[in-house]
């Protein structure tokens, strides 16, 4: 478990096979797409996955990231903060820790897609210092949107 100075009530920690439901629970809540529960926890099994939640206690648990490092590239899948605690720089907090946890691993880049029309999580990223290097029309559906393809040297 690590604290983080700026933070001092929010914990990062990896995801246990214990609180899957939680983040799957987390990841829908917030309307993404989600592996579910049995997904996440064959991932939880695979080299290279990363998978993260920021909790204020251990009963507390208000955001998730997770994604995968292949090679020397780190594809982020989902980050997520609930409704509750938005705005207050968790989403910030866990892509550092997952950016960090994916240098660890050993990769010089990271990508992303994104909902042309999420701007949250679009300035999110771009603060972060990704930048937009493409776009995929139409990529998603329910509402339809275009996907910007985002990425970071690390
Ligand atoms: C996107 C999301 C993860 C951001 O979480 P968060 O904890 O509120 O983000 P942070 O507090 O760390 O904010 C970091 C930066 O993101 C941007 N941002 C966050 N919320 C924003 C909003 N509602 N409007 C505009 N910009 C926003 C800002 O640039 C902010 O920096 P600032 O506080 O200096 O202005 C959150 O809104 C969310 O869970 N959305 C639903 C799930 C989702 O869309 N995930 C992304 C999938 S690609």
């Amino acid at each position: 478990m690590r604290n983080n100075p700026c933070h001092p009530s929010i914990s990062v920690l990896d995801v246990s096979p214990d609180i899957v439901p939680e983040v799957v629970a987390i990841e829908l809540a917030c309307g993404l797409s989600s592996r579910g529960e049995q997904g996440l926890l064959r991932a939880l099994d695979t080299p290279g996955f990363i998978s993260l939640i920021a909790t204020l206690s251990p009963q507390h648990h208000v955001g998730v990231f997770s994604g995968l490092v292949v090679l020397d590239e780190l594809q982020i899948d989902n980050i997520a903060v609930i409704h509750q605690t938005r705005q207050s720089g968790i989403a910030s907090l866990l892509l550092a820790h997952g950016i960090s946890r994916a240098r660890l691993l050993g990769a010089t880049i990271a990508f992303l897609e994104v909902r042309s029309a999420n701007l949250p999580a679009i300035n999110l990223y771009r603060k972060a210092g990704f930048e937009v290097i493409g776009q995929r029309p139409a990529y998603y559906v329910n509402p339809g949107d275009d996907a910007l393809l985002m990425s970071l040297h690390l």
